[in-house]
């Protein structure tokens, strides 16, 4: 089944909303995160229209809200009309549709694409059921093209024109479209496709996917794609608390919404490969979507990684930030290396069945790590500072005549860091060279040259910091960008930029070394300052918990044995930011990164993205069973003395919230802190068993295993 057509019914005033609770589909609630924004700045941005998982059309209607970047906003704000497609950031309009009664002349908003690159989209919207059942007509309709500056004009055709096949380029600020069409019936039954390609495939697309024009057919066939998605994680819903299973399965929907599988609809080369498009952006995906996928979706994992592939075969380098088939901007490193990295430690054996080319995506990373491309705004990353200083210098002059955006120096250091210890690992899995383990695994520790150890910030010493050319140092408030910022810095992507650090502050990104923690803790002073540092972080409201660079923070405390900590933070975290209501999401919900990590966080699982281990903590489930479809296995996991009373912000003393002991099938596991990937996904049982002494849980810790930390 392609992705590029839906058929649809247009009530009036009908809910979206999932029916009764009878299946893992119905736990599904769509308008969790459909809030409008705070001041004009972002809800959730959820989308809760209609689409398949990854799909390419995701129709939904829009209100006229500003912003509304999914479309939809859940304030009973006017309908502007029905768009085809939508991710989970930006509203995509192919083309607008305002349906029968609500023919009116309205502006619309303008196309939105994050870039400057245009691009072209194809719809075909087909009234034309031979369903005898359905008795509509169209009254009269018409389409209308404008443009911002110009007053709205619009024609109403007086043909009975029922096949409107409307081509369009759009530009980012621009061209408005749409079609007007009214029926003589509130019930309207519609059949759309879309193309990248051509208005002719957009019908096409209509016309093999929908063929029959049948509504329950094409209605059980995407609820039942749903539900093997959602099942590959199971929970008896009767048996738990009915708010974690709303979260978690509303979360596990979000999570397989993007990308879009765009194969079939590449109109820039053709290739025997997957294509997917909506990589938007790695940077906020890399570290829970992805490795969400690597546990449940390995096939529809491996088409992603492999999509990622292609694009290094076609342009040279890993695709970072996509949208519309376009480049967007990358917001700091690489991100889709560790995506390929990750792949690489958890399916190479499985990489023939999986239909990846290992030997191509090893020379991917390579290539990107190495490799500058003439603006590595776009795409790829300034590897030439990068090999020179092994350090992202500011203030510095590229005499290679390279051009980007020079700004987040410090975190732009911090994610190559991490970006490269993604191919040393790879590189160690795949067999490569002791010289490429080597000098990945060294660049891989840069992130100590922007360490700063004179700079203190309530108390606490050592900071990353800017740097110049010359090994001085440039300093800005660790506090500056943080969401307590005294002073309103500019923390985006522009040149104003003069911090250093991208949409975070250095409080927030100096914790950022997850495959160097055991490093980042001794600069910090050691395992007691570290844990003071980082439940100030949390005390003071350095946390942001929407912001990517947070997601691993309430964590942290695994590196330094003390699990009961994290699983106290996470469960304070969870239960303080996340909820079933509209508002229930902390932020953009970026593409599923926000649905995947709390997802997480309820398992009681957290990724450490390129490694063979998944930290370990308490769920908020008695029990789960995960179904990987490659491996063929399901995976019990079973919380022994699960005590619902600890899903709160903050147990009760004597909760039992800790994890005492751990055992996979049947052995004990070698650390309270970790699973091995293989295990998680391997089929049998894992029992996790939780008590609420918290002195006894401070003394175990990770019971002598320490989650894995490259050492400096
Ligand atoms: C992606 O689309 C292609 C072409 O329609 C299809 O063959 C493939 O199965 C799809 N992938 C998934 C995971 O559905
Ligand atoms: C929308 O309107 C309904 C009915 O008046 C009301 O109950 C609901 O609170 C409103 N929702 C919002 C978000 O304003
Ligand atoms: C996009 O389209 C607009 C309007 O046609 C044009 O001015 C602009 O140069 C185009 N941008 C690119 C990158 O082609
Ligand atoms: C459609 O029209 C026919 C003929 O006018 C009528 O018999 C039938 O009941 C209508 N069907 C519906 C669903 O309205
Ligand atoms: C319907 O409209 C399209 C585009 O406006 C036109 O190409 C086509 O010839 C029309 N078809 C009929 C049957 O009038
Ligand atoms: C699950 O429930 C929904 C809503 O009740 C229903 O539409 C769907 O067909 C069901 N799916 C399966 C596979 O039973
Ligand atoms: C790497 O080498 C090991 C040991 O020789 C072997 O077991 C493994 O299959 C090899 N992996 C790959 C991807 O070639
Ligand atoms: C830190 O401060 C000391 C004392 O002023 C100075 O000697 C040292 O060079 C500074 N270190 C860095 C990295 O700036
Ligand atoms: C290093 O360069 C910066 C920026 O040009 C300058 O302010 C600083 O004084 C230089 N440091 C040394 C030790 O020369
Ligand atoms: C810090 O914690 C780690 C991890 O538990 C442990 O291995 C190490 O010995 C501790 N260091 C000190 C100085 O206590
Ligand atoms: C946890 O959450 C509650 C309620 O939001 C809050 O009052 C409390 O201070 C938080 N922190 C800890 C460490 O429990
Ligand atoms: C953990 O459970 C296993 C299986 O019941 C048992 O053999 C082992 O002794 C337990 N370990 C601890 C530290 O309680």
């Amino acid at each position: 089944m392609r992705h590029h057509a839906t058929l649809v019914f247009v009530l009036a005033a009908t809910s979206l909303k999932a029916q009764a609770a009878t299946n893992f589909t119905s736990l599904v609630n769509l308008f969790i995160g459909t809030a409008s924004g705070a001041n004009g700045g972002s809800g959730g941005n959820g989308f809760p229209g209609a689409a398949i998982p990854h799909a390419m059309v995701k129709v939904g209607i829009d209100v006229d809200t500003a912003p509304r970047q999914a479309g939809y906003i859940s304030d009973n704000s006017s309908i502007t009309g029905i768009s085809l497609m939508h991710d989970e950031d930006l509203s995509r309009e192919a083309a607008y549709l305002l349906i029968g009664r609500l023919v009116k002349s309205k502006r619309l908003e303008p196309f939105f694409s994050y870039g400057t690159d245009n691009y072209t989209a194809h719809a075909c919207y087909d009234f034309n059921s031979p369903a005898s059942q359905n008795n509509q007509s169209i009254v009269t309709s018409g389409t209308f093209q404008s443009n911002p500056s110009s007053s709205t004009s619009i024609t109403i055709l007086p043909s009975n024109n029922a096949s409107l096949s409307f081509p369009f380029s759009s530009s980012p600020a621009s061209t408005q479209a749409g079609a007007l069409i009214s029926f003589n019936s509130p019930v309207v039954l519609a059949r759309f496709g879309v193309s990248f390609i051509s208005p002719a495939q957009a019908c096409s697309n209509a016309e093999e996917e929908v063929s029959d024009w049948d509504w329950n057919k094409v209605q059980g066939a995407s609820a039942s794609k749903w539900e093997d998605v959602l099942s590959r994680v199971m929970v008896d819903a009767p048996k738990e608390d009915p708010n974690v299973v709303e979260l978690l399965y509303s979360s596990l929907y979000r999570a397989s919404l993007v990308p879009a599988n765009l194969t079939g609809e590449n109109p820039y080369w053709e290739s025997p490969y997957p294509f997917y498009d909506a990589f938007f952006c790695s940077w906020d995906v890399f570290r829970t979507v992805h490795p969400l996928l690597s546990i449940t979706s390995p096939f529809e994992w491996a088409e992603i990684v492999s999509a990622y592939v292609d694009g290094w075969r076609h342009t040279g380098y890993i695709p970072e930030c996509r949208a519309n088939t376009k480049n967007g901007y990358v917001q700091g490193g690489s991100d889709g290396m560790p995506i390929l990295g990750d792949f690489a430690q958890k399916y190479a054996k499985d990489a023939e069945t999986l239909a990846v080319s290992m030997g191509d995506l090893y020379q991917a990373l390579v290539d990107t790590a190495t490799n500058t491309p003439p603006d590595w705004y776009r795409v790829g990353r300034q590897n030439t500072a990068w090999t020179m200083f092994n350090y992202i210098p500011t203030a510095w002059v590229d005499p290679s005549g390279a051009t980007g955006l020079p700004t987040r120096e410090a975190s732009r250091t911090l994610e190559y860091a991490v970006n490269d210890f993604a191919v040393r690992q790879a590189a160690i899995t795949l067999n490569k060279s002791v010289e490429d383990i080597y000098t990945f695994g060294n660049r891989s520790m840069g992130f100590v040259n922007v360490w700063d150890p004179n700079v203190t910030s309530d108390g606490f010493t050592g900071f990353a910091q800017r740097r110049f050319a010359n090994g001085t140092f440039a300093f800005s408030p660790p506090d500056a960008c943080s969401p307590i910022d005294p002073v309103g810095h500019s923390c985006a992507r522009g040149t104003d930029n003069n911090v250093g650090f991208y949409e975070s502050s250095s409080w927030e990104y100096s914790f950022f070394v997850p495959h160097s923690m055991a490093t980042i803790i001794r600069l910090m002073g050691g395992n007691d300052t570290f844990i003071q540092r980082v439940d100030h972080y949390f005390f003071k409201g350095y946390f942001l918990a929407g912001n990517e660079p947070s997601f691993a923070i309430p964590w942290a405390y695994h590196y330094v044995s003390r699990p009961d900590l994290s699983a106290l933070r996470v469960r304070n975290v969870t239960f303080t930011n996340f909820n079933t209501g509209i508002g229930g999401i902390p932020g953009n919900d970026d593409s599923g990164a926000m649905a995947a990590l709390l997802a997480f966080h309820l398992l009681g699982l957290y990724p450490t993205p390129f490694s063979s281990q998944i930290l370990v903590g308490s769920p908020m489930v008695s029990s789960y069973t995960i179904r990987n479809q490659l491996r063929g296995t399901r995976t019990k996991v079973t919380v022994e003395g699960f005590d619902r009373s600890s899903l709160v912000a903050k147990p009760r003393n004597g909760s039992r919230v800790f994890v005492k002991n751990i055992t996979v099938n049947g052995h004990q596991n070698p650390s309270l802190c970790w699973l091995a990937f293989e295990d998680l996904i391997g089929g049998g049982e894992i029992v996790i068993q939780v008590d609420g002494d918290a002195s006894a849980a401070a003394a175990r810790g990770c019971g002598g295993n320490e989650p894995m930390s490259l050492e400096a």
